[in-house]
């Protein structure tokens, strides 16, 4: 059966000189997506990784491939990023001067458009071009690093995009500082999608599927 939580562990807190047996093994463990964390060390004060490892990722699984691009003018990669495999793209309201024409050009290269808003910014902003998204992803810390603790004030924010949604089918994710402890606190305020880097990495490889269970409320 589908599951109703997708949770997404974030790569960034893998072991990168093991990213391929780090996905499969957390795809054994039950993750549904695998969140890709792409840092232009511009937007975010921090580097990780581009389109050449995650095509090289994308051979050894067949996943959905979730890119969260943390970087200026992510329009110029979304090409890149297609040709790469992956399957939806979230950018970042704060590094788009046109968002609009931005979501239109992920929605051509058929992807899954996703908008990522920092904490500081309210989810009104987005309230014009809901047609052209399928994620919203709500940041639960400032983006850059992983490991960091979740803004608990972002849960009234997840409840006010939740109430923009209505019935529309946009998925609501939310990323930063989930742990078994906070997920349920995202999920109560109506996030249906989970991403988790060191709650799920940080750990050996044998929790991975307790790690994920927990996160997902089981
Ligand atoms: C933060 C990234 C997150 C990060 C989450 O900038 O977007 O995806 O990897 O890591 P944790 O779960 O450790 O907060
Ligand atoms: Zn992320």
């Amino acid at each position: 059966m589908k599951n109703s939580t997708i949770i997404a562990p974030s790569i960034l807190a893998a072991d990168f000189g093991e990213l391929a047996a780090e996905v499969r093994q957390v795809e054994n463990a039950g993750a549904d997506w695998i969140h890709l964390d792409v840092m232009d060390g511009n937007f975010v004060p921090n580097l990780s990784f581009g389109a050449p490892v995650i095509s090289a990722l994308r051979k050894s699984t067949s996943s959905y491939f979730d890119a969260h691009l943390m970087v200026q003018h992510p329009e110029t990669l979304i090409s890149d990023m297609q040709k790469a495999g992956c399957d939806g793209i979230t950018v970042h309201f704060e590094a788009c001067t046109h968002l609009d024409r931005t979501l239109s050009i992920i929605n051509d290269h058929g992807c899954c458009a996703g908008v990522a808003l920092n904490p500081h910014t309210s989810v009104e902003n987005i309230s014009q071009i809901l047609d052209k998204i399928g994620l919203i992803l709500i940041m639960t810390v400032n983006p850059g690093f992983g490991g960091q603790k979740f803004i608990s004030s972002m849960i009234h924010k997840i409840r006010q995009a939740r109430q923009l949604i209505g019935d529309r089918p946009i998925q609501l994710q939310v990323d930063g500082g989930i742990t078994a402890r906070t997920a349920p606190l995202a999920l109560a305020a109506g996030a249906n999608n989970l991403v988790a880097g060191s709650a799920i990495f940080g750990k050996k490889v044998d929790e991975y599927p307790f790690q994920i269970k927990a996160i997902r409320g089981e």
